[in-house]
């Protein structure tokens, strides 16, 4: 039969979330997603409507299907967690079942189990403030959706993970190397994602002999990253200084993250998988 994927963090077609998805649907996996409350409606209606049709397109022309759109927010783990004054939003109140436990269940009971869970998702309100001007609230918003919602995410699928199964996520080199402009402990966020990586690595392979891997990506023009203000400087950068002096296509983190979830990949479990043209290995720009 064929894999099922969970992808969490599609609110579009330009980010690293669809692309992985449809790379994962061109190898012929089954796709759900987990979409941000807030986003939801657009996300859904421009589905509906055939806005993403083109974008939808696989290498042999047939056209991704999603199978289900759930509403997600991932800093929310259960409802007992959720603010009286995000309950009452309006965008909130129109959607339910979409604390990270909830939807875990949801999937259950809609599907039994899955193969495949994706983090696809970030968020720092401070992001465009330098770390020395970050304010805790900041710093730790940034820690509560960028790194424990992939905790979160992991501890309340993995039961319903079939062994073999395979959990990947999003990361940026700014976790490893100064980035001037990638602030507001977003920074701080992914270098918890990574070395949470390797102890996830470790516990989800001895408890369920699922596999935990990071992508590390180079600069892609998404919703996310525009939001962050430096993204055309970042690219422009990494053409000129990489190894493979191209712009990167979130096709190709696509492609590595379906790799990395695919039988091919059974021995590889806790690492960084740089998709970068190279940028990482670079000591200086030339
Ligand atoms: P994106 O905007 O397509 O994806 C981010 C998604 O996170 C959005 O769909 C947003 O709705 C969702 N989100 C935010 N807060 C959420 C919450 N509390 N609960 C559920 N969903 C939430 O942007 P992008 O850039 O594709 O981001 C995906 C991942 O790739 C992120 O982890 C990002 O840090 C990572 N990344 C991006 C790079 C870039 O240059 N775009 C470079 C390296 C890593």
């Amino acid at each position: 039969r064929g894999k099922r994927a969970f992808i969490a963090g599609i609110a579009d077609d330009n980010g690293y979330g669809w692309a992985i998805a449809k790379s994962l649907a061109a190898a012929g996996a089954e796709i759900l997603v987990g979409t941000w409350v807030p986003a939801l409606n657009i996300f859904e209606t421009s589905l509906r409507r055939g806005k993403f049709d083109e974008s939808r397109v696989l290498p042999d022309g047939s056209l991704m299907e999603i199978t289900k759109v759930y509403p997600l927010d991932a800093v929310y783990d259960c409802p007992e967690d959720v603010p009286e004054d995000v309950k009452a939003n309006k965008r909130y109140a129109g959607s339910s079942k979409w604390t990270v436990k909830e939807v875990a269940e949801s999937v259950k009971e809609d599907f039994g189990t899955i193969d495949i869970l994706v983090h696809s998702l970030a968020n720092g309100p401070e992001v465009s403030k330098p770390l020395l001007e970050t304010s805790r609230y900041g710093y730790l918003a940034a820690i509560s959706a960028s790194s424990y919602s992939y905790v979160s995410l992991l501890q309340h699928f993995i039961p319903i993970m079939n062994p073999g199964g395979a959990s990947i996520s999003l990361t940026y080199i700014a976790s490893e190397r100064i980035i001037p402009g990638y602030g507001g402990g977003m920074s701080s966020a992914k270098a918890a994602l990574e070395s949470d990586t390797k102890v996830l690595a470790f516990e989800a392979g001895r408890k369920h002999r699922v596999r935990v891997n990071t992508i590390s990506a180079g600069p892609l023009r998404s919703r996310a990253a525009k939001a962050i203000g430096f993204i055309d400087m970042m690219i422009d950068y990494s053409s000129e200084n990489a190894p493979l002096m191209k712009e990167l296509s979130a096709e190709e983190v696509g492609n590595a993250a379906a790799f990395l979830a695919s039988p091919l990949a059974s021995a590889i479990t806790g690492t960084v998988l740089y998709v970068d043209n190279g940028l990482n290995a670079m000591g200086v720009g030339v």
